[in-house]
């Protein structure tokens, strides 16, 4: 069995809970990881000077992949987000968020089955921003025709590589003609060497409105960074809340696999945390490192669990701490 090397980031807030978890049931899979833990915001700066120091980066850049627990950011004051940091020093391009219904998980649908493609560099997340007067700011809105392709291609060869019918170009370009235009087009140029799939567009408040309507009505869908943040949690929302949704930040040549949630600040230390999300993006990892038995064996324990209902974390409706939820999920691979 290959050893795969990891770099490891624990994060912040109920992070260092979930990591251990998904920790123990990834290598209860059986599968051979060597991690590399290192830290990023707030918990490098003493020893690095840095939210993401240049060693997390050589890290990741070696080892190719890396498991993340959330990283707190705060509001309007002190460094700049240290998430949006690593995914553009790793020009991690692309954010794959799948979104699924699991049987047993109280949530207002069922049957959902859609995956959340979103741009990861650029848009209003470019951190162009300043003070043109007191009282008066301005944030740039970046869109370019090069990270609007890759991304669109990157939309269109998963869904190949997934059996996957329908693209769905998500934007505002009856208001933002010029950048929003330029994403939609770009992406409807890249869907002309995809004749096998078909290709749509829909304004982005329309979308939301159609996904809490019957989110069944979407296959792949693709978005610039701000809409894409925002209908990833409208979509978690659905399928049973944050602490179920997985994601992977994906670049030309490394990989990062975290939640979609934050550091849950109300609920860390109490080890009550939902480590749903981290293991789903742990396999994630797993496919993406080509150990789908070892990803089949651990899906295959957590639908088990979930499916009994008898040990379920609170925001599933039970009682169970994260680490009776980790036995139950181990006992049952
Ligand atoms: P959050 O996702 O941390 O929490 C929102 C709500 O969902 C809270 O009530 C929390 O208890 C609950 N929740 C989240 N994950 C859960 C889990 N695994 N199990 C059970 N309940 C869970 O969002 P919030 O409060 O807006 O952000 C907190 C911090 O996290 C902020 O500093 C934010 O910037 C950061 N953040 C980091 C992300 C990352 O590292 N990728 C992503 C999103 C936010």
């Amino acid at each position: 069995m290959a050893l795969h090397k990891v770099t490891l980031i624990q994060g912040d807030g109920i992070g260092p809970e979930i990591c251990q978890a998904a920790r123990e049931i990834i290598q209860a899979s059986s599968v051979e990881i060597e991690w590399e833990q290192l830290p990023a915001g707030i918990n490098a700066i003493p020893d690095y000077g840095s939210p993401v120091p240049e060693q997390l980066l050589d890290s990741i850049r070696r080892n190719k992949v890396a498991l993340k627990g959330p990283l707190t950011t705060f509001v309007g004051k002190g460094f700049s987000s240290a998430n949006v940091g690593l995914r553009k020093k790793l020009d991690l391009y692309a954010n794959l968020r799948p979104v699924h219904s699991l049987e047993g998980v109280k949530a207002r649908y069922e049957n959902v089955d859609l995956v959340i493609v979103r741009e990861n560099t650029e848009d209003l997340y470019s951190g162009i921003e300043h003070l043109v007067a007191p009282g008066v700011t301005e944030a740039i809105k970046v869109i370019t025709t090069l990270a609007s392709t890759r991304i669109g291609r990157f939309a269109f060869e998963y869904a190949r590589k997934m059996g996957r019918k329908r693209v769905t170009a998500v934007h505002k370009a009856n208001i933002m003609k010029l950048s929003d235009g330029l994403f939609l087009d770009s992406i409807a140029t890249v869907a002309q060497d995809y004749p096998d799939i078909k290709f749509d567009d829909v304004i982005v408040d329309a979308l939301c409105m159609k996904l809490v309507m019957d989110p069944t009505q979407f296959d792949i869908l693709v978005l610039s960074n701000l809409y894409g943040d925002i209908a990833s949690d409208l979509a978690a929302g659905l399928v049973g809340g944050l602490g179920m949704v997985p994601g992977a930040n994906i670049g030309a040549d490394c990989a990062v696999f975290e939640a979609v949630h934050g550091s849950a600040p109300d609920i860390a230390g109490k080890g009550i945390a939902n480590p749903c999300a981290l293991v789903f993006s742990g396999i994630l990892m797993l496919r993406h490192l080509h150990e789908d038995a070892a990803a089949d064996r651990i899906m295959n324990g957590v639908r088990q669990v979930i499916r009994d209902g008898k040990v379920l974390t609170r925001d599933l409706g039970g009682t169970a701490t994260t680490k009776e939820f980790t036995y139950a999920v181990i006992s049952n691979m």
